[in-house]
C-alpha cells in the first residue's frame, strides 16, 4: 500500500467510553493498514503509577513530574509501552489501583496540558507511516486535525462483560458500578470531557462481530486515505 491519493494527515482517532473495545479495534486497524498504534490511556496510567509510587497527590506536583521524570511512551508493533528509567513497566500500569488513580488525575487540567506535547509527538514521529490513536479526547483535543475520526459506542452490559473477561477479578455488578463511576468522571470533567467528535464515523460495537467491525473501519479508512473517496454512502 504505497499510494496515498489525498493530502489528509495519515492519522485516525478512535474515541469512546472505557471497555468499548477501542484498543482491540484500533490495534487491529493499525495492523491492517500497516500504521503505528497508540493507546493514549497509557500516558495517564504511567503518570498515575509515578504519582502513586512517589505518594504525590497535588495536581501541580503531578504535572511537574511529567516534565522532570525519566519516562517515555514507545510504540511497538501491537503494544503501547510505558518505559520508566529504561524499564518497561507497562504491565504494572494496567492494574485496578492504577485505573482508579489514572481516572482521577485525567481530570486534572495541568496534567492533561502537560501530556499534550508528548502525545502529539507520537504522531510527528510517525506521520509518514500513519498512526491510529485511541482514547477519550483524541479526535476532539489531542488530534483535532486527524484525517479520520471514529467514535465507538457499546451498551453498558457489553462493556462490563468485556472488562470482566479481560481482568476477571471482580463480580460483574462491581464492574458495572466502577464503570459508571469512571464514565461520570470521563464525561463530566471540565477539561477535555469524553465527547463524540464532530463528523465522526460512529460504530456501535454491539451491532457487529469483532472482525466485521474491523472490516468496516478498514474499508472506511482505505477509501478515504488511499482512494480519496470520502463523502460517498458507506457500503458495509
Ligand atoms: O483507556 P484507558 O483505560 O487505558 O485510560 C486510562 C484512564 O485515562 C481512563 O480513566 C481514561 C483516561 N484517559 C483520558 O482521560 N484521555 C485519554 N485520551 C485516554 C485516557
Amino acid at each position: 500500500m504505497d499510494k496515498q491519493t489525498s493530502s489528509l494527515k495519515k492519522l485516525i482517532t478512535i474515541d469512546g467510553p472505557s471497555a468499548s473495545g477501542k484498543s482491540s479495534l484500533s490495534r487491529s486497524l493499525a495492523k491492517k493498514l500497516s500504521w503505528k498504534w497508540l493507546s493514549t490511556g497509557v500516558f495517564y496510567r504511567g503518570v498515575a503509577y509515578l504519582a502513586l509510587s512517589r505518594k504525590i497527590q497535588k495536581e501541580a506536583q503531578i504535572a511537574h513530574l511529567i516534565d522532570t521524570e525519566d519516562w517515555l511512551v514507545c510504540l511497538n508493533e501491537d503494544k503501547t509501552c510505558f518505559i520508566y528509567k529504561g524499564v518497561d513497566i507497562t504491565h504494572e500500569v494496567y492494574t485496578e489501583s492504577v485505573d482508579e488513580w489514572a481516572s482521577t488525575l485525567a481530570g486534572f487540567s495541568l496534567v492533561r496540558k502537560a501530556l499534550l506535547p508528548y502525545q502529539r509527538d507520537c504522531f510527528q514521529k510517525n506521520r509518514r507511516q500513519g498512526l491510529v490513536a485511541e482514547g477519550r479526547d483524541c479526535g476532539t483535543v489531542v488530534f483535532p486535525f486527524a484525517g479520520l475520526k471514529i467514535y465507538l459506542t457499546a451498551a453498558d452490559h457489553i462493556r462490563a462483560a468485556r472488562r470482566t473477561s479481560q481482568r476477571g477479578s471482580l463480580p460483574l455488578e462491581d464492574v458495572i458500578t466502577l464503570q459508571k463511576k469512571r464514565d461520570e468522571q470521563d464525561i463530566h470533567r471540565v477539561d477535555s470531557p469524553l465527547r463524540q467528535p464532530e463528523g465522526a464515523f460512529v460504530i456501535d460495537a454491539g451491532a457487529y462481530g469483532f472482525n466485521e467491525m474491523v472490516e468496516r473501519a478498514y474499508k472506511k479508512s482505505y477509501k478515504l486515505f488511499y482512494l480519496g473517496r470520502d463523502n460517498e454512502q458507506f457500503d458495509p
